[in-house]
């Protein structure tokens, strides 16, 4: 595996429990996704992030874990993981791990340590406080409802917990901490890892003084939490020291790759924050920029946001893209509103950028949101808001792989409602149509793999007009050109000389072409 395989390379998200189910029991498992490793193969990616698979009593469905160097009984065995990796490796595909930093399960030991007495050499490894007047310390409030803090009546005083209570804040001012979270890292590149997604890894400092937070002037979010402007419990210089530290843990190792997840609050477009955790090339490799999960269908609106990103690192670190994941709406339901030609459309925005894109399990058939009432949902954060935020199981139903019962992801009723519409989107029948969402992700992973100016080639924007959007990518005497018409009707592009259509969106064939008319919401991506 070359050292720099994850800047050419594509990367796709799988949320384990939706997957595959191999075991039968409604819940998708390590075994499940190893089956699966000839179909992902085939559709050319390089890598998979797999959200946590560790031992967690599943407050947070993984991202509260009690034990960081095993793996949950629910998803299998430590065997069935070094099996996958091995097969992996077989199929030059890359496993990302992805590391919850900020915070451990209650149930993790060494939280309950900490809990039990005030003397306790693991006290300090959480964060802790007497509190004011038996008040809670300061004004900070949890990302997933409620305070910040949590009275523990044992030793008489509050800990902290950004999200659930079942998930406290651990101290990174603590050098143990540090310590005993280098050496989970070492045990997963010890076992194959090459790479590890980090959970909101800007939350891993906190302010020394726990100094309250401002209130924002203008706000319509009914949510505390999101009322605040996050000074204090995020976002603290001291977090790049630590990331700086871990780029060595990493470098030392060759071919690891890092990326952060830069959590900002919804709807919220800054380039520059997750810019920053990049360091001066020092810290992570790359970080998610969620301006891209905050946008519309909007030309002027998306090419900014590119533009921005590609300001704002410079030559600082690598860009990675990503439109989809386990904790927003589906893409194609939230900016393409369900139509398959936008969807496409935003495909090769995507995937033709000049860095490392990220693609959702399922956004490749076009997967939409799954739609249910309140008795079906399981995660915090829509049990805590409903109707007001229906949570994030509408993006985490299961795979829809053909038109079996459960769209054959399980063979026993899946842990959340299969979405009905798998009779008509499901891998199995889009592998036997050429026109299909998945033949065109194969198509144009295909591409971008064949072509170095796609890969790694830097980026142009052109003049375009206000609905379509058109860039070069150039590698030496190589040139591709990229056409999306953000618009519902046709748009005529004149080219300063002839062009080979390599691509559209509308899988027309391969032409020769001085002009072009793109037909509505078509993308092209033509050769020089
Ligand atoms: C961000 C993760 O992506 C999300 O799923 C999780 O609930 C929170 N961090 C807390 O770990």
């Amino acid at each position: 595996m070359k050292k720099v395989w994850w800047k050419h390379g594509v990367i796709y998200q799988i949320y384990p429990r939706s997957f595959k189910d191999s075991n039968h029991d409604g819940i998708g498992d390590i075994n499940g996704i190893t089956e699966c490793l000839d179909y992902l193969q085939d559709l050319g990616i390089d890598g998979i992030w797999l959200s946590p698979l560790y031992r967690s009593p599943m407050y947070d469905f993984g991202y509260d874990v009690s034990d960081y160097c095993d793996i949950d009984p629910v998803f299998g065995t430590m065997r069935d993981f070094k099996h996958l990796v091995k097969e992996a490796e077989k199929r030059n595909i890359a496993i990302i791990m992805d590391m919850v930093f900020n915070h451990t399960s209650h149930l993790h030991p060494w939280f309950l340590e900490s809990r039990s007495s005030k003397d306790n050499p693991k006290r300090d490894w959480y964060i802790w406080h007497p509190g004011k007047k038996r008040k809670v310390p300061n004004n900070w409030m949890a990302a997933f409802g409620g305070r910040a803090w949590e009275w523990d009546p044992l030793t008489q005083e509050y800990y902290l917990h950004l999200f659930t209570k079942q998930q406290p804040d651990l101290n990174w001012r603590n050098p143990n901490v540090k310590k005993a979270m280098f050496d989970v890292l070492r045990f997963w590149m010890d076992n194959g890892v090459k790479g590890f997604r980090f959970d909101v890894i800007n939350l891993l400092v906190k302010d020394r003084q726990f100094r309250n937070n401002p209130y924002k002037l203008r706000f319509t979010n009914p949510r505390r939490h999101d009322q605040q402007l996050h000074i204090y419990d995020r976002n603290q210089p001291e977090a790049h020291e630590i990331l700086k530290e871990m780029r060595i843990l990493f470098d030392s190792y060759g071919t690891i790759m890092s990326v952060g997840e830069i959590y900002l609050d919804e709807g919220i477009r800054d380039s520059h924050l997750p810019a920053s955790f990049l360091g001066n090339n020092d810290e992570l490799h790359m970080n998610f920029n969620f301006s891209t999960m905050f946008a519309s269908f909007n030309c002027y609106e998306l090419r900014k946001i590119m533009i921005d990103w590609y300001e704002a690192i410079g030559g600082k670190g690598w860009p990675c893209y990503v439109f989809s994941n386990h904790d927003q709406s589906r893409a194609i339901t939230r900016i393409a509103k369900n139509d398959l030609q936008k969807a496409k459309l935003l495909a090769v925005l995507l995937l033709t950028q000049k860095g490392t894109p990220f693609i959702y399990y399922g956004e490749e058939i076009g997967m939409v949101d799954g739609k249910f009432p309140y008795r079906y949902i399981q995660d915090p954060v829509g049990k805590k808001y409903w109707p007001f935020h229906t949570g994030r199981d509408k993006a985490r139903t299961p795979m829809q792989w053909d038109a079996t019962s459960y769209a054959g992801f399980s063979t026993a009723k899946p842990w959340l409602p299969v979405n009905p519409d798998y009779t008509r989107t499901n891998v199995a029948l889009q592998s036997k149509n050429a026109e299909s969402m998945l033949q065109f992700y194969r198509q144009l992973i295909a591409l971008r793999k064949s072509r170095k100016e796609l890969y790694a080639g830097e980026i142009e924007f052109l003049p375009g007009s206000d609905d379509v959007m058109l860039y070069k990518r150039v590698w030496n005497n190589d040139t591709c050109l990229v056409a999306l018409n953000f618009s519902s009707s046709k748009r005529k592009i004149n080219f300063d000389s002839t062009c080979r259509v390599l691509l559209s969106s509308y899988q027309k064939n391969i032409i020769d072409v001085q002009t072009i008319t793109l037909d509505p919401f078509e993308a092209v991506i033509c050769s020089k």
